[in-house]
């Protein structure tokens, strides 16, 4: 399953976030912290080089908390400064301020140095689609000030918040990058739904992510959905749409129905809490 997604906006936005690459301090990185090394864009190295970093991994009610842990451990012994949050909740984000200061505190102290007091710092806030920046800038700012949509890529233009006299965040579009090079990737991000569905063989992914929910995950499909978990994924997911009455005209089972019905709830938690990678 070879899976690769990176329409011409994309390519715009990443020339729109090189042109302002010059105005920002530090580079926050929303990774979801179900896939953080899918979910992590490689150019952003490139495009962030010689500014300050901090990853935040988002969704982290969504994934499994010893799995969340065990991720701050391996960024942290990077030398990565990273925090885990539920941006819908509002949770782990008290301190993000007090984090964005301390992984700028260079930039303040050169600033101090130089006489200029009370500079806002700039951040960036990049991340893939879906993952969830404008959920992010909404709770922090604490109120609505950019558009939350539900589809993959919605984030559209050029956006600076004031979040207090201390930050500035530049919101940007949720960009991929040209080819994944790794299979694995492309999956994953489909999983967690930061590929346009459009294009994905949603029956074909769905029987992978039962695949890999019998193999992590024990349990989780047949508590759910009351289907022998020996079964193969395929024979899983026409149980499914029997029970689920996904049916086309003439009676045919409508598998992708189904499968639409296993990612929906997968994406959304339902399934409980999951770790699609671990360091
Ligand atoms: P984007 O700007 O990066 O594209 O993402 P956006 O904020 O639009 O968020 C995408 C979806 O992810 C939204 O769900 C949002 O509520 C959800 N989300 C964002 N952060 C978190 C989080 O930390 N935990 C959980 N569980 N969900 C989160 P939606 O289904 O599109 O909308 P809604 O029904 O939740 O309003």
């Amino acid at each position: 399953m070879n899976i690769q997604w990176y329409p011409g906006h994309m390519t715009k936005a990443r020339r729109m976030m090189q042109e302002n690459i010059k105005l920002i301090d530090i580079v926050i990185e929303l990774l979801d912290a179900r896939a953080p090394l899918s979910s992590r864009n490689p150019d952003i190295d490139s495009l962030a080089n010689n500014k300050f970093r901090l990853v935040i991994l988002n969704k982290s009610d969504l994934a499994d908390d010893e799995v969340n842990e065990n991720w701050k451990k391996y960024f942290n012994d990077k030398g990565i400064n990273v925090v885990s949050i539920n941006a819908k909740s509002g949770s782990g984000m008290k301190n993000i301020t007090a984090v964005v200061q301390e992984a700028c505190k260079e930039k303040i102290e050169r600033d101090r140095k130089r006489g200029i007091l009370n500079r806002p710092i700039r951040a960036m806030i990049v991340g893939i689609p879906n993952v969830g920046k404008s959920t992010f800038i909404n709770s922090y700012a604490k109120k609505a000030c950019t558009k939350v949509g539900n589809k993959p890529g919605v984030t559209k233009g050029k956006q600076w918040i004031k979040i207090n006299k201390n930050i500035e965040l530049l919101d940007t579009p949720g960009i991929l990058w040209p080819k994944f090079e790794d299979d694995t990737v492309g999956k994953h991000l489909a999983f967690i739904g930061s590929i346009n569905d459009e294009i994905l063989q949603k029956v074909e992914l769905t029987c992978e992510l039962i695949d890999f929910m019998k193999m992590n995950y024990p349990g989780i499909i047949n508590g759910r959905y009351g289907v022998d978990e020996d079964n193969s994924a395929s024979d899983i997911l026409s149980e499914i749409a029997k029970n689920r009455g996904c049916l086309m005209k003439g009676n045919e089972l409508d598998y992708e129905k189904a499968a639409m019905i296993v990612l929906d709830e997968f994406r959304g938690g339902v399934l409980g809490r999951m770790s699609v990678e671990r360091p």
